[in-house]
């Protein structure tokens, strides 16, 4: 691995109230690691390569706790329906042509070559319940360079009959097929156990997919208190549970601390918040789907105020876009509606706040990532702010929140490197 300096105007978080800011400066990768942002280029580092990307906003890349991989077809359409309605109108349909290996390969490459040209370094995917297409998947996304937790996800009842697991026991074998076929298989991806959500996975498949987690000390990701009626359903279908994350809990899904991730906890009671917090559940924030379908807002400034680990999450194709930028506007703007609507004790976040969540938040599921400071996994995006001309001179900190807001992921990414290596960089 050849090490180097990135020159630019460096900016990335130490905490979730602290922006730092370093105009002109240089930050150092050796050993895929970042050893520190400097003024000036110490002697020692002297006869390292510089990447010159001056002038250019330098930040840690985006992570992406949340994303349906064979939902991305189909992204920005059939956004009319709440959520329920929408898995078995939209999601459900599409999930089950990936049956077909022809499909998957030509979705995948498509999706692949999106999360490349995006400034998301690190992700955790769901794919389908298909082993061999989720394996196909995570083969795309190991070329592209970006790290990666993929899951095959389980579903053995209350879907399609395309879409449907023949039995638990078929399910957790399958599963524990896919991990054992994948788990030493790459650089950068990995496999997580995926119960698509409790409707879709029995009891039995519960408990097992829990023994898969212990046994392998796997990682797990899936959905909770998203939506009103799924919250009633999930009531109704474990009747002992004290609620919805209790029931992942008592199947022994919530795990070591920082291993499991939980999408939206737009419902989460007191006392799911506290077992999350208790468990070190990872809660992936997705502000796009839980407005497309009509979920909710999920209280983020109560989740900060208590410590809790929280990361953003695209979770396309209820979220219409993988990008985290936009994903960053979208949680500011939810918060300040949550803040005027629904509760005016929990003030709306700040754009540090949600840049902080974007990159160390949600980066530290992947280990010490999302950060320039010493030891941090070099992970960087490179955006050319001047394609976003404005007449006056701005500071850096208005510099990174107007990129935000005007996307400039999408419109002025030159550069992404992930683990200290360059996935793209583009001269124009
Ligand atoms: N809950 C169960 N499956 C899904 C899904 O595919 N998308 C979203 N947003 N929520 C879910
Ligand atoms: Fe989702």
């Amino acid at each position: 691995m050849s090490d180097f300096i990135i020159k630019g105007d460096i900016c990335y978080t130490a905490d979730k109230n602290t922006l730092i800011t370093r105009p002109d400066s240089y930050v150092v990768c050796k050993d895929g690691l970042s050893v520190g942002v400097y003024d000036t280029i110490p002697e020692r580092y002297a006869t390292l390569p510089v990447h010159d990307r001056g002038g250019m906003l330098v930040m840690p890349g985006m992570a992406d706790l949340h994303i349906h991989a064979p939902q991305y077809a189909y992204r920005g359409l059939g956004m009319d329906m709440e959520l329920l309605d929408w898995l078995n109108a939209y999601a459900f349909p599409e999930e089950a042509k990936y049956a077909d290996m022809s499909y998957a390969d030509r979705a995948y490459t498509i999706f692949a070559e999106a999360v490349k040209k995006s400034a998301t370094t690190r992700l955790a995917v769901f794919g389908t319940l298909h082993r061999e297409a989720t394996v196909l998947l995570m083969d795309k996304l190991e070329a592209t360079g970006v790290v990666s937790y993929v899951g095959k996800v389980n579903m053995d009842r209350n879907s399609p009959d395309d879409l449907r697991e023949e039995s638990a026991a078929a399910s957790a074998e399958d599963t524990e097929r896919f991990i054992l076929e994948t788990r030493d298989k790459y650089k950068n991806t990995y496999p997580i156990i995926t119960p698509r959500f409790i409707p879709s996975c029995s009891d039995e498949l519960m408990k097992s997919l829990g023994e898969l987690s212990k046994k392998y000390d796997a990682r797990v990701q899936s959905h909770l208190s998203e939506n009103p009626s799924e919250v009633e359903w999930v009531r109704e279908l474990c009747p002992l549970a004290e609620n919805y994350g209790a029931a992942y809990d008592g199947f022994g899904m919530f795990g070591s601390q920082g291993k499991t991730i939980m999408a939206h906890c737009v419902y989460s009671d007191d006392r799911e918040i506290a077992l999350m917090k208790n468990r070190g559940v990872y809660i992936a924030h997705c502000p796009a789907s839980n407005m497309n379908v009509a979920s909710g807002v999920a209280p983020v400034r109560k989740y900060l105020d208590m410590d809790m680990r929280i990361g953003l999450g695209s979770d396309v194709a209820g979220g219409h876009s993988e990008s985290v930028f936009t994903a960053m506007v979208d949680a500011l703007q939810s918060s300040r509606l949550y803040w005027r609507l629904v509760d005016s004790s929990l003030k709306p976040l700040s754009v540090t706040e949600v840049f902080y969540m974007a990159t160390k938040g949600g980066g530290s599921f992947f280990g010490k990532v999302g950060s320039f400071e010493e030891g941090y996994e070099f992970d960087a995006v490179v955006i050319d702010d001047s394609l976003l001309p404005h007449p006056q001179p701005l500071s850096l900190s208005e510099r990174l929140e107007r990129a935000i807001y005007l996307g400039g992921d999408i419109k002025a990414l030159r550069a992404k490197y992930c683990r200290g290596r360059e996935v793209f960089s583009s001269e124009s």
